[in-house]
């Protein structure tokens, strides 16, 4: 066996371990207006506990895949570290949101070249019972791994571009395709997808049309994040904010390219669900929000729920730390 192959083993190993021995809390339903949305309900007895009911998949357009967001940021709004786990959202956050119900009916799951670079990336979901949920949709055991990149700042290290059996979609500019053309070439597993400026939707597309995906989960970070829902393609976003402040600077997930987003997302955002812990007690530890970013080009359902957001109708996440006052 290959180095490489038993660091993948070992890795699906410790990530299995982990997910079963998680002390996963309950969350309870806040709010829930999916019924307002043209959705498909997921889930399993077990996930049902976890999650106060089930989870709601928003439909994909024959255009392009349906893309969900997931992030996670401390009390205070910050979304920036290393590892997201530290932001404190717990066992229910990790398990539960992020390798769970967010990506068990992915095709794809898609993140940035910094968020893929570390050297133990790779996205998948691990408890047995999400594993399972998959395998009942007919899903292949790990989702296809999508990265971008304009410039090349890939890491081929990473676990993610060394494991043959899973398929890769590198979304490359003309730099990462100078630079990393040739190391591509000897993966066969790895297939790369000319990006040219602005041209995200294009690409879109042919993932749909091509390589027959129809629903991916993007996990950021902030600038691709922020790409995303500028290019329209975002349709619903998972937010977790944590109890615990970020104890790093305050660089949050759209501080970048803020103006941006409040251009792009004014007066289309609206809550789908949102959920709270711990049942147990009147403090509330963690907030998990599910919200429905609204194109502009699309059109109103019949019974829509109310906007949420700041006041003049655009959303500030990981600032302020919050999707709006009208979902809790
Ligand atoms: N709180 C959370 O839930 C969460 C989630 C994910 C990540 N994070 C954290 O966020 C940090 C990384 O975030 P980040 O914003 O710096 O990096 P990122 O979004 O992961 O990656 C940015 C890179 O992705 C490529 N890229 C993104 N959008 C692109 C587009 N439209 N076209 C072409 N290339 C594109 C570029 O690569 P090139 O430079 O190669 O051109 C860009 O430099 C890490 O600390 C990570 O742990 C937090």
């Amino acid at each position: 066996m290959t180095r490489r192959r038993q660091a993948f083993l070992e890795f699906v190993d410790r990530k299995t371990r982990e997910a079963e021995r998680a002390a996963i809390p309950q969350l309870r339903t806040d709010v829930d207006v999916s019924s307002n949305w043209v959705s498909h309900a997921i889930g399993n007895n077990w996930s049902r506990q976890h999650y106060d009911g089930d989870f709601h998949l928003l439909d994909s357009s024959p255009a392009v895949p349906a893309v969900s967001l997931v992030f996670v940021q401390s009390r205070d709004g910050n979304t920036v570290t290393p590892n997201p786990e530290q932001l404190g959202g717990g066992a229910a956050d990790t398990h539960l949101i992020y390798e769970g119900l967010t990506r068990v009916a992915a095709d794809a799951v898609l993140a940035g070249a910094v968020t893929a670079a570390g050297r133990h990336a790779f996205f998948s979901v691990w408890h047995p019972e999400m594993v399972s949920l998959r395998r009942e949709r007919g899903l292949p055991r790990h989702p296809l791994q999508i990265v971008v990149s304009n410039n090349g700042r890939v890491n081929l290290d990473a676990l993610l571009f060394n494991v043959p059996e899973v398929q890769v979609i590198l979304i490359a500019g003309p730099g990462c395709r100078n630079q990393c053309g040739t190391a591509i070439a000897e993966r066969p597993w790895i297939t790369m997808l000319p990006l040219v400026e602005n041209g995200l939707r294009d690409v879109f597309a042919r993932l749909r049309n091509e390589h027959g995906v129809s629903r991916i989960s993007a996990i950021g970070g902030p600038r691709t994040a922020s790409s995303l829902v500028d290019a329209g393609l975002v349709q619903d976003l998972h937010l977790t904010t944590a109890a615990r402040s970020g104890d790093l600077a305050r660089r949050g997930m759209l501080a970048r390219r803020g103006p941006s987003w409040r251009r792009s997302c004014r007066s289309a955002i609206h809550p789908i669900r949102a959920c709270c812990s711990n049942i147990s007690s009147s403090r509330r530890e963690l907030r998990i929000k599910a919200v429905r970013i609204r194109p502009h080009d699309d059109p109103l359902p019949p019974r829509l729920p109310p906007a949420v957001g700041n006041a003049d109708g655009t959303i500030t996440l990981g600032i302020r730390g919050r999707v709006g006052p009208a979902l809790v």
